[in-house]
C-alpha cells in the first residue's frame, strides 16, 4: 500500500485483529474537531456514544438523549473521520418499541449520518431478536453488556456487575447469546477482569473493555475522561492522560486578565490601515 494511503478500518478488519492477537483501540467522539484529532491519531473505532448526554449536553444520565441528538452529532463525527470505523450508539427508546422501529432508527445512522455500524445495550430475548433483524437489514451491530447505563433506574446507580457467581454466569451466557445473534463485537463495561478474560476467551468476536481489565481484545474510553475535560467524578477505571479542564481554565483566566489590563488585543493581534492618506482623512473625519 502507498505510504500515505489510509487503510479504512472495517468490521472484518477488526475481527481479523482478534485472530492475530492485535489490540483494538476505541474512543468516543461527539463533534468535528475532536473526531478529527482522534481519527488522525490512528484509533480503530470512534463510538458516537450516548454518553454524549452526560459529557456534552449536561444531563444526569443517558436517558434523555434521543435519535435526533445522536444523528446531529454523528454527522459531525463522520465529516471528520477518514480512517476509523464510526459506530452510532442507539439511545434509550430507539430500539425498545418494535423491531421495525429499531431497524428504521439504526438505518438513520447509516443513511443520514454516514456511520458504519450501531451499538445496542442489553441481551434480553427481545434484544437478541433485534440484533438478528438488524443483521438481516445489513446493519452491523456491536453489543454492550455488564453495566448498561440505560438501565440506570432499574439498577439504582452505576456499579460493577458480575462480581457474584450468578451474575457472572449470566454475563457469560449473554455474551454467547449475542455472538450467536450476530454482533460483530461486544463492549464489556464495569465487570471483573477475571470474568472479562473468560468471556474474551470464549468468544470468536472481539471484546472491547471499559472497566473490564486488561484481557479484553480492545479498550474504549470516553474522550472527555481520557483528557480530563471535566472536574466531576471519574470512575476507577479511567486513566486521565491530560487535565484539559485545568489547561482551559488557566487559558480563559489569562485572557480575562489580559483584556482587563489592556494587554490584549495588542499590535500583534490587530490590523493596520494600508495608506497614510486614508488615515489622515479618517482622523480629520473627511470621509463621507
Ligand atoms: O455511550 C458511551 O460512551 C458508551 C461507552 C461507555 C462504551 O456506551
Amino acid at each position: 500500500m502507498p505510504e500515505n494511503k489510509i487503510q479504512k478500518i472495517t468490521v472484518p478488519l477488526l475481527q481479523e485483529k482478534k485472530k492475530r492477537g492485535k489490540k483494538i483501540v476505541a474512543l468516543t467522539s461527539y463533534d468535528f474537531p475532536v473526531a478529527k484529532i482522534v481519527d488522525e491519531t490512528g484509533i480503530d473505532i470512534i463510538l458516537v456514544g450516548d454518553s454524549l448526554g452526560m459529557v456534552v449536553l449536561g444531563y444526569e444520565n443517558t436517558i434523555p438523549v434521543n435519535m435526533d441528538d445522536m444523528i446531529h452529532h454523528a454527522k459531525a463525527v463522520v465529516r471528520a473521520t477518514k480512517r476509523a470505523l464510526v459506530i452510532g450508539d442507539m439511545p434509550y427508546m430507539s430500539f425498545h418499541l418494535s423491531t421495525e422501529k429499531a431497524i428504521l432508527n439504526a438505518s438513520r445512522f447509516l443513511k443520514e449520518a454516514g456511520a458504519e455500524a450501531v451499538k445496542i445495550e442489553g441481551a434480553t430475548e427481545k434484544r437478541l431478536k433485534i440484533v438478528e433483524a438488524l443483521r438481516e437489514a445489513e446493519i452491523p451491530v456491536m453489543g454492550h453488556i455488564g453495566l448498561t447505563p440505560q438501565s440506570i433506574y432499574n439498577i439504582g446507580r452505576f456499579k460493577v456487575k458480575g462480581k457474584e457467581t450468578d451474575e457472572a454466569k449470566k454475563i457469560l451466557k449473554d455474551a454467547l447469546n449475542l455472538e450467536k445473534a450476530g454482533v460483530f463485537s461486544l463492549i464489556l463495561e464495569s465487570i471483573p477482569m477475571e470474568l472479562a478474560r473468560i468471556v474474551t476467551e470464549e468468544l470468536n468476536i472481539p471484546t472491547i473493555g471499559i472497566g473490564a481489565g486488561p484481557y479484553c481484545d480492545g479498550q474504549i474510553l470516553v474522550f472527555h475522561d481520557l483528557v480530563g475535560f471535566s472536574n466531576g467524578y471519574f470512575p476507577k477505571y479511567v486513566k486521565k492522560y491530560a487535565d484539559l479542564y485545568e489547561i482551559i481554565t488557566r487559558a480563559i483566566k489569562s485572557y480575562i486578565e489580559d483584556v482587563k489590563e489592556g494587554n490584549f488585543p495588542d499590535d500583534d493581534h490587530s490590523y493596520h490601515i494600508k495608506e497614510n492618506k486614508v488615515l489622515e482623512k479618517l482622523i480629520k473625519r473627511k470621509i463621507k
